[in-house]
């Protein structure tokens, strides 16, 4: 009986580390996608097409073009499901060196800007960037999980290192509520045994008692009680 008590703390324990490591490690890679909200251009610089075909592209990625995007002074929002979305994503907090560009017929393309886009350039809580360009364009760019990358100071990588601190704490703390618990476990279950030892010793002594048995002889191997 107690060895089957304190099986079941084991089997417990050893679910609750599993539970554990799995939580932590699950987490896996973060990827920040990248969505444009809105973007309103102030000039075109084709001058034989009436449509401008404008893009976005990231040094190494892909061109994005925005369909829609034709006509100056015109503001265009988008919902970040269109089927061109997202712009781009970030695997780590490095920045990327990206463009809005227009196609050109006879020479290479022209750049309305291209600059160093940052994941910590999104800002909390919405995770909004805004880039305003005064001749060129006004775009707003959307970025919920950058804003974990954020450098509203680097304290903000602080934060991130206390997570990883407080998860660990939580680990140890787990580990260590574990323990006690499989000990305390323990503990009972050997008083338990003792009990059950010496109810059962007393139950054999009164038997012999009742036989009246060599109760000298049997008193003597009995002496534990
Ligand atoms: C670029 O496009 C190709 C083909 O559509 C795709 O396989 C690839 O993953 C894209 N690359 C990036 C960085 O989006
Ligand atoms: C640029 O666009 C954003 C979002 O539409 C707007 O809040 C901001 O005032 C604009 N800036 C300028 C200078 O037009
Ligand atoms: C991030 O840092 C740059 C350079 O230090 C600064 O210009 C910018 O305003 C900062 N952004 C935020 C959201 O604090």
């Amino acid at each position: 009986m107690p060895i089957r008590r304190s099986t079941s703390f084991e089997v417990l324990t050893v679910f609750l580390l599993v539970s554990v490591s799995l939580s932590c490690c699950s987490e896996g890679e973060e990827s920040a996608v990248v969505t444009l909200d809105s973007i309103v251009i102030y000039k075109t610089h084709e001058w034989l097409a009436s449509k401008p075909t404008v893009y976005f592209k990231c040094q190494g990625g892909n061109k994005t073009k925005l369909p829609d995007v034709q006509k100056v002074h015109v503001l265009y929002s988008f919902n970040g499901e269109e089927s061109w979305q997202p712009l781009t994503e970030f695997k780590s907090k490095k920045c990327k060196r990206c463009g809005f560009y227009e196609e050109d017929s006879i020479k290479s393309d022209d750049v309305f800007e291209e600059w160093e886009l940052c994941p910590s350039d999104f800002t909390a809580p919405d995770g909004e960037y805004v880039r305003y360009n005064k001749k060129e364009f006004n775009a707003t760019f959307l970025c919920l999980e950058c804003t974990a990358y954020s450098n509203v100071t680097s304290s903000s990588s602080h934060s991130h290192d206390t997570e990883k601190g407080m998860h660990a704490a939580a680990i140890i703390l787990i580990s260590v509520i574990v323990s006690t618990v499989l000990i305390i476990g323990m503990v009972i279950g050997y008083k338990y045994w003792q009990k059950k030892r010496r109810e059962q010793d007393q139950a054999r002594f009164l038997k012999l008692f009742e036989d009246g048995d060599d109760i000298e002889d049997e008193l003597g191997l009995n002496d534990v009680i």
